[in-house]
């Protein structure tokens, strides 16, 4: 196992280095993350390489049997490079160019930055094959994070009519797909093709999901290329891996994609960030986790777990005694093998001055110094459990075609997608259980439960999947809008909603409102010796059922003789389908009556005490991290605030 930290030798007087590397291994680290910001360094001027500085920490932290995950420094370009190349900086969407002063500002689709980005990791994988230190390479640094995976510019645009003429191959095939006899916006040519900016209202929704798919395919081609090329040059004995951030639904590249040839998946874990007021919930945290398990169905690396508050102009929550460490235990429990902590030492200078690390700007051994050492002593003794495989038999399923259409049309001011798949996500979490979150594209004959939060878009090809899964007694859970659109983003013309999974939901939605703030409905349940009620918002889908049964209906004067909540026997399964933003506790009945005809056992535990399951070689360890600032108990086992532990049965 790897516990270590992110350290930047160039940000400190060369000095502190001998006492940084003792107090590390003191703390328990083996390896460090070093070089990821640090072109400039490496080549002060265009074709002048000099590898000297890291030369030499990577002799000090040899001397301290320190390993190394080398970053290739592709985020962060020199001005040099700017200066003699504006044309590397991308746009935003009012075509301003993004300026030099942050990172992440090159365009994914200028050859010129493709050419010096080739140059610099040509030289410095090829001057480092041969470095036993070196166990592995960070591909650049969060590809699309803060906004660069949007850019644009005239490259784009012109290499956006380029993706489209090979899709389309006919202008004609272009515009009766994309409906543009709409508003009269009928091409005559590819030429004539706008990318998406600023216009009045809104642009065309299948043009937009294109260029959401132009968006990725950009991304993911400098990032699979950049890959191919490190491990073209890089030694035996090294891994590739690149380090993906959080918000994986908010941004425009298929991370599935990204990191198809990876050795393995790298996060950065941070429960909270920037100005929030406190972190995001503990449901929310595991979905991620469970997101970055199910890219290659396996286990991972944190190549960046948060430690202290952090922010770049405004900080917020600070996380409590133990709760950062907590957060680590929660990592390990949902497939983390490895873990290095962002940072080593915050930094006095530049843009990062309020991203707290282990040690803070007076240099001291403080709790969180501690913290992280007595969580390294603690996981060391499981490294066993840490490296088996999760097996799920629960899949949240997404597709980022689906998630792009939402992201571009919301149809409901309170809509955001990472929520409606939480609201889905969180019943089955409740149950204490092993969960996958997987995209369509992956085989679902593994898994007993399938659930397809907000799918509005599903094409034959995910039908015929889904019919699959219920011919072999599977049960899958919809939730409203599903089925709504073709895979062009047009909506099915002639069909009754749920489109091509009518059949197998047994219902039909009759009619549809967006349900604004204040405008949640109430709903009951229709069996008549349950007073179960409660209220859904966000989005309903008002139900006729057809060979489903009914489980919860709306209490509307209009509407209350519809269903919102519905279960169809269909094949040897079951179909559910959620007709709206349903509240949790109505969702977790439903979630525990499926696990329960399942035969999946869940373990019960109060609210914000995860209790999670891992199986190796027929024993069974329970990891616990209380989330809560109140003292919980699980089975005679107390935990104070924010404190974790791992059980052997
Ligand atoms: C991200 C980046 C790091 C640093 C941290 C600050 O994860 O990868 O370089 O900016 O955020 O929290
Ligand atoms: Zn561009």
């Amino acid at each position: 196992m790897y516990f270590g930290v992110d350290y930047y030798p160039e940000h400190w007087d060369i000095d502190l280095i001998e006492s940084d590397l003792k107090r590390m291994k003191e703390m328990g680290v083996n390896i460090v993350r070093i070089g990821e910001f640090a072109w400039h360094l490496m080549e002060k001027e265009e074709g002048k390489y000099d590898f000297s500085f890291f030369d030499m920490v990577i002799e000090k932290l040899n001397k301290n049997e320190l390993k190394v995950m080398f970053g290739t420094p592709t985020a962060t370009f020199p001005a040099w490079l700017a200066k003699k190349y504006p044309s590397i900086l991308s746009k935003d969407e009012k075509l301003m160019v993004r300026s030099f002063g942050g990172r992440r500002q090159y365009c994914y689709n200028s050859d010129i930055y493709w050419e010096y980005s080739e140059k610099i990791v040509r030289k410095l994988v090829s001057h480092y094959k041969n470095e036993k230190s070196i166990i592995s390479w960070q591909v650049d640094n969060e590809f699309g994070h803060e906004g660069s995976d949007m850019c644009f510019c005239e490259q784009c645009q012109e290499k956006f009519r380029s993706f489209l003429k090979e899709k389309y191959e006919t202008i004609e095939k272009l515009n009766e797909t994309y409906g543009t006899i709409f508003w009269g916006q009928t091409y005559n040519s590819f030429d004539e093709i706008p990318v998406p900016l600023k216009t009045i209202t809104t642009h065309n929704p299948t043009l937009q999901l294109d260029w959401a798919r132009f968006r990725s395919y950009s991304l993911n081609n400098y990032a699979n290329s950049q890959i191919r090329l490190v491990r073209e040059l890089k030694g035996e004995h090294q891994t590739v891996t690149t380090n993906l951030s959080g918000g994986f639904f908010k941004k425009f590249y298929d991370h599935e994609e990204n990191t198809k040839e990876l050795d393995f998946v790298s996060y950065d874990n941070y429960p909270v960030w920037g100005g929030l007021k406190e972190p995001v919930s503990p449901a929310e945290i595991a979905m991620t986790l469970d997101f970055i398990r199910g890219l290659q169905d396996k286990n991972f690396w944190i190549v960046e777990q948060l430690m202290g508050a952090q922010g770049h102009n405004v900080i917020g929550y600070l996380p409590r005694p133990d709760q950062a460490k907590m957060w680590a235990y929660q990592a390990f429990a949902h497939g983390c093998e490895n873990m290095l902590w962002f940072r080593w030492r915050g930094m006095t200078k530049g843009a990062e001055q309020f991203c707290f690390g282990i040690i803070d700007h007076d240099n001291k051994d403080g709790r969180k110094y501690n913290e992280v050492k007595s969580f390294i002593e603690d996981m060391s003794k499981y490294e066993n459990v840490v490296i088996s495989p999760i097996h799920s038999e629960v899949a949240v399923v997404y597709d980022f075609d689906n998630v792009w259409s939402w992201n571009y049309q919301q149809q409901s001011q309170k809509f955001n997608f990472t929520d409606e798949l939480v609201r889905l996500y969180s019943p089955f979490y409740e149950q204490n259980i092993n969960i996958d979150v997987i995209s369509v594209k992956k085989d679902f004959s593994k898994y007993k439960v399938l659930v397809l939060p907000v799918m509005q878009i599903i094409d034959k090809d995910l039908q015929e999947k889904l019919e699959s899964f219920t011919e072999a007694g599977g049960t899958i859970v919809f939730s409203y809008r599903a089925g709504i659109k073709d895979k062009d983003n047009n909506i099915h013309f002639g069909k009754t909603a749920p489109c091509l999974v009518k059949e197998m939901t047994g219902i039909e939605v009759v009619e549809i409102e967006s349900l604004q703030e204040g405008q949640d409905v109430k709903i009951e349940s229709v069996v008549e010796t349950s007073s179960d009620s409660g209220k859904c918002g966000v989005w309903r889908d008002i139900i006729k059922t057809v060979t489903a049964t009914p489980l919860y209906r709306y209490k509307d004067k209009f509407y209350d003789e519809y269903a919102c909540v519905t279960v169809n026997k269909y094949k040897s399964g079951e179909v559910y389908y959620i007709g709206g933003g349903v509240n949790q506790e109505i969702l977790e009945n439903i979630a525990s009556e499926i696990l329960v005809k399942n035969g999946i056992k869940g373990v019960k535990s109060s609210k914000d005490l995860e209790v999670y399951p891992r199986n190796i070689d027929g024993e069974k360890y329970l990891f616990i991290t209380n989330h809560s600032s109140e003292e919980k108990e699980f089975e005679n086992i107390k935990l104070n605030s924010y404190e974790s532990t791992v059980v052997k049965l």
